[in-house]
């Protein structure tokens, strides 16, 4: 396997430093060669921009290692690169959801390290995917097709949070619950780190002892994030009570109806949805039309029915498809 991997000219924002060295492809007698193009602490100037245009080079490569800094680069630039009109919405929604996808990593792997400010990158992730979704009438499709068919926990708190921006942003709500219901989505099973991986990534059936455990992990994402106090309350809503189910019999707390939260129920409802359409160890992945039939035949009583209808219109056309 190659240890350089190739990005577009086009993800590169001139005037910035990409904090890793850019690399162009030669072919010198019949050898592959990486020469160094940009160092990582150098300005990717627009001099440099324009010698790549005027050699017509599209591709530029950087190191297999340097993938997570790269992303990193991107999630710092995000605003600019939404804003470009150059770039599709496809070539977008690629950079939103895998900047997010580093940021959830970054953000589980150590959730005791440095919280404040991965949760400050959050709030910025959102802010800015918010103003393209209200913006760019593409975003909804092309974002949609994004979203994982494997199921780890940061990709699926990333599918959570575009999901439930797009489901949000077609209820009207307005930007502000927008953006603390991304950022809850983002955070909810944050908890989960907590969890034995043995116990999270079971293939069989689990102990009655084992899901007591599982049980817990809401509570434990509000103990990690309960004195930040960037969040607000209802961003809370979701880490808590994503697994309420509307008639009372989910958990921590048994609470039903509308004393769940409408974020709750929003991430009821999603948070189904995105587990049983991505490969599992213990199930493969259900298409998007049979998930939401099985949702509707057999987990009638979790969800508020207004809502899930709602959903169900919501993904409307995409439910034929793949997800
Ligand atoms: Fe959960
Ligand atoms: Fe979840």
């Amino acid at each position: 396997m190659s240890n350089y991997i190739a990005i577009t000219r086009s993800s590169l924002v001139e005037e910035t430093k990409v904090g890793c060295d850019l690399y162009l492809k030669n072919h010198i007698n019949g050898d592959i060669r990486y020469v160094l193009f940009c160092r990582g602490d150098e300005i990717y100037s627009k001099a440099r921009k324009g010698r790549l245009i005027e050699q017509n080079i599209e591709k530029l490569f950087i190191r297999t290692v340097d993938y997570a800094s790269y992303f990193r680069y991107q999630e710092k630039n995000l605003q600019d690169i939404l804003a470009d009109e150059k770039r599709s919405s496809e070539e977008k929604s690629h950079v939103v959801y895998n900047t997010a996808k580093y940021l959830v990593q970054d953000l589980l792997s150590d959730p005791r390290s440095g919280l404040n400010t991965k949760v400050k990158r959050a709030t910025k992730w959102v802010d800015n995917t918010v103003n393209y979704i209200l913006h760019d009438k593409n975003a909804f499709s092309s974002l949609l097709k994004v979203t994982s068919h494997d199921y780890y926990t940061y990709t699926h708190s990333v599918d959570i949070s575009v999901l439930a921006l797009l489901f949000g942003r077609h209820i009207h709500l307005d930007i502000h619950n927008l953006k603390c219901l991304g950022i809850g989505g983002l955070l909810h099973d944050i908890g989960k780190v907590e969890i034995p991986l043995d116990i999270l990534n079971k293939p069989g059936k689990l102990t009655k002892g084992e899901f007591e455990i599982i049980k817990k992990h809401p509570e434990m994402g509000i103990e990690f994030l309960k004195e930040k106090e960037d969040i607000d309350e209802k961003s809370l809503e979701v880490v808590i009570q994503h697994h309420e189910n509307y008639d009372g019999t989910g958990y921590p707390n048994g609470i039903g109806g509308k004393d769940i939260h409408l974020f709750g129920r929003i991430s009821r409802v999603i948070d189904v949805y995105d587990a049983i359409t991505t490969n599992r160890c213990y199930r493969k992945a259900l298409t998007p039309y049979d998930a939401l039939v099985e949702m509707s035949e057999k987990m009638e009583n979790c969800f508020e029915q207004e809502l899930f209808k709602e959903f169900v219109y919501f993904l409307g056309p995409h439910s034929q498809g793949e997800k």
